[in-house]
């Protein structure tokens, strides 16, 4: 998510704005940049990296304006750089225009402006706004320019804009990406920011835009509007947060904060990627080795941890629904392993939500040195692993604090399942089974918002368990990464040991393990394998262990057999671990919380393992 702060008033802007940088920090970011309105013409200033080196940038030439914008980027359109940064300007130079959120016409809408003349500096979706607008704006009013240029928008935006046309009005808008206005003490400073974190040392009086909502501040005050410029009175809300409140917004860590962003994540994650009536995914980021796709034969995936989770859950995927042939192999074994590897038939996954672990970037550099087609399924855009690849598909989650991963670890699965629709499409897939699957990608989250509505109730199942020293995950086909994945959470944070296995392995085993003081986490929701799974509950219950599970809505017969469950709303099986991990996700996050831990600085653990 990026960061917006602008200003408007009678102190000179470029501190004012530096400073609310500043306080986005927390929220990740990879560039940053300001436009100040000085003497009649805009000053920017950009660099990738930290806001310090922006605040050097403008170190050396320090405008005096005092009406600026500046912004953070989390990149999701083009990799981190000056070039790339906000704020983009049109071709005079005149509008400055910083956003947050995904154009999802982006493409259309800037080959028509190239084909009119425009020329463009970036690969930012962002800088189509900033021509489109100066188009309107040469037969309209600013304002009127940009709420017809919005009209042409398809996709979100929270934005702010500066025009050296109109040297004291700051413009905004908002449809999707948070957008608060800040409201001077005096009445003679004004305020906007994507974060009220940015304006709490200035004022705590401030008004949220909603969607499809204008608002245009002046050295008199603010006037908000519709995107159809009729008025709106909104009301002024105090904030009462602390800063630390604020940068976690009402979620007392990062961990829960993100596992609560997951219904957002799932729409970010395919917006503007389905085809509905085609039942196809549309992959801009596959197009260029489209051709070679179609004739790979066997696919490699690579990664580690939750990605590797993930991985295991894309390998059922591509199998059932492109008959593709798939291994995951941990990239810290894939590395030093005698691979045997046909470059002409087989494509290689590297699966990250840094884009920077060490092992995963050795595998794939001895899978790029064999030959093969390499892809990424990476969240951080401009990464090494996303670069080095020939291809990818990004799971737009934005950057994911904490350090165990949740958001990314679904992302990633969404991301696979979208992958699986194209290569399927591609082979002998029907539309029928496309459009399915389309429609079932479309009502997750709502479907994920149901199960994060019974957070109270697994915090209590959380603290009921919190005295057992170890616990055994139990899944099958779909649902056995799912149980790694659960168990990998509880390790991590909640240092509780913890198992993840295939229940078909139970008896194998682990269930030596299993007496009263041995719970199994059973994921034993309504799928090809139910019955099997209702077996292994069987023998569980014969060794008094007590169970804890996942079940679909309205499952009776589970509910004998387990001592707690935790019912998800129903869905195709591939996509059920996207449901059925939300629960273990609160689950392990809950236990953290009631054994005195802090969920998001888990001991010995760094959120990008860029060693070996
Ligand atoms: C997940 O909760 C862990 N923090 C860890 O296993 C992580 O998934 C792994 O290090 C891979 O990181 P990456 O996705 O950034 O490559």
């Amino acid at each position: 998510m990026c960061g917006i702060v602008g200003y408007i008033g009678k102190r000179p802007a470029t501190d004012i704005l530096l400073d609310g940088l500043r306080r986005l920090e927390y929220r990740g970011y990879d560039s940053a940049g300001m436009a100040v309105v000085h003497d009649g013409d805009i000053r920017t200033a950009k660099s990738v990296g930290r806001v310090a080196n922006l605040a050097q940038a403008v170190g050396q030439s320090r405008p005096s304006g005092t009406v600026g914008i500046a912004h953070t980027r989390w990149a999701t359109h083009g990799v981190p750089s000056d070039e790339n940064a906000h704020p983009h300007v049109d071709c005079q130079g005149g509008i400055a225009v910083v956003h947050n959120g995904i154009i999802e016409n982006w493409e259309t809408l800037r080959r028509g402006l190239e084909s009119r003349g425009h020329v463009f500096r970036s690969q930012t979706d962002t800088e189509v706004l900033a021509h489109l607008i100066e188009e309107y704006a040469s037969r309209l009013t600013l304002k009127d320019a940009l709420a017809a240029a919005l009209k042409d928008v398809i996709g979100t935006f929270g934005l702010a804009l500066v025009s050296a046309a109109e040297p004291r009005r700051i413009y905004v808008a908002r449809r999707g990406s948070p957008i608060v206005l800040g409201l001077g003490p005096k009445g003679d400073e004004f305020y906007v920011a994507s974060d009220p974190s940015a304006l709490v040392a200035y004022t705590r009086d401030v008004v949220y835009l909603d969607d499809d909502e204008l608002a245009v501040l002046s050295d008199v005050g603010v006037e908000t509007t519709t995107l159809d410029l009729v008025h709106r009175e909104k009301p002024i809300t105090k904030i009462d947060w602390t800063m630390e409140e604020i940068e976690r917004g009402r979620f007392p860590h990062f961990m829960a904060k993100e596992i609560f962003e997951q219904p957002a994540v799932a729409a970010n994650v395919v917006r503007g990627r389905l085809d509905a009536a085609g039942g196809r995914a549309v992959l801009g980021g596959l197009a260029s080795v489209d051709e070679r796709l179609r004739k790979i034969e066997r696919i490699t995936i690579i990664g580690c941890g939750s990605a590797a989770h993930a991985g295991l859950v894309g390998e059922y995927m591509i199998e059932e629904y492109a008959e593709v042939p798939v291994e995951v192999q941990l990239a810290s074994e894939y590395r030093y392993r005698r691979t045997v590897l046909d470059p002409e038939k087989e494509a290689v996954v590297a699966v990250s939500q840094s884009g920077e672990t060490a092992d995963t970037l050795g595998a794939l550099r001895e899978a790029k040195a064999r030959g093969a087609l390499t892809l990424g399924i990476v969240n951080a855009v401009g990464s090494t692993v996303a670069r080095e690849t020939d291809a990818g598909v990004f799971i737009h989650a934005g950057p994911e604090i904490a350090v165990a991963s949740t958001k990314a670890f679904l992302g990633q699965v969404i991301a696979f399942s979208l992958l699986s629709l194209h290569l399927g499409r591609q082979r002998r897939m029907s539309a029928q089974v496309g459009e399915r699957l389309v429609a079932e990608l479309h009502a997750l989250p709502q479907k994920i918002e149901k199960i994060l509505q019974q957070d109270a109730k697994i915090r209590a199942l959380a603290r009921k368990y919190s005295g057992y020293g170890g616990m055994l995950y139990l899944g099958r086909r779909y649902n056995a990464p799912v149980a790694a994945e659960g168990a990998l959470k509880l390790k991590e944070i909640a240092y509780v040991h913890a198992e993840g296995y295939a229940a078909g392995e139970m008896k194998h085993g682990p269930i030596a393990l299993l007496d009263r003081s041995f719970p199994v986490v059973a994921l034993a929701t309504k799928d090809g394998v139910y019955a099997k799974m209702r077996s292994n509950l069987e023998e569980v219950r014969a060794r008094q262990a007590p169970i804890l599970a996942v079940v679909s809505e309205g499952d009776e017969e589970v509910l004998r057999l387990a001592d707690d469950v935790i019912a998800v709303p129903r869905t195709i099986e591939m996509l059920s671990p996207i449901l059925n991990v939300i629960p273990l996700q609160l689950f392990a996050y809950h236990m953290a919380v009631a054994r005195g831990l802090d969920p998001d600085k888990p001991r010995n653990l760094a959120k990008s393992v860029t060693v070996e």
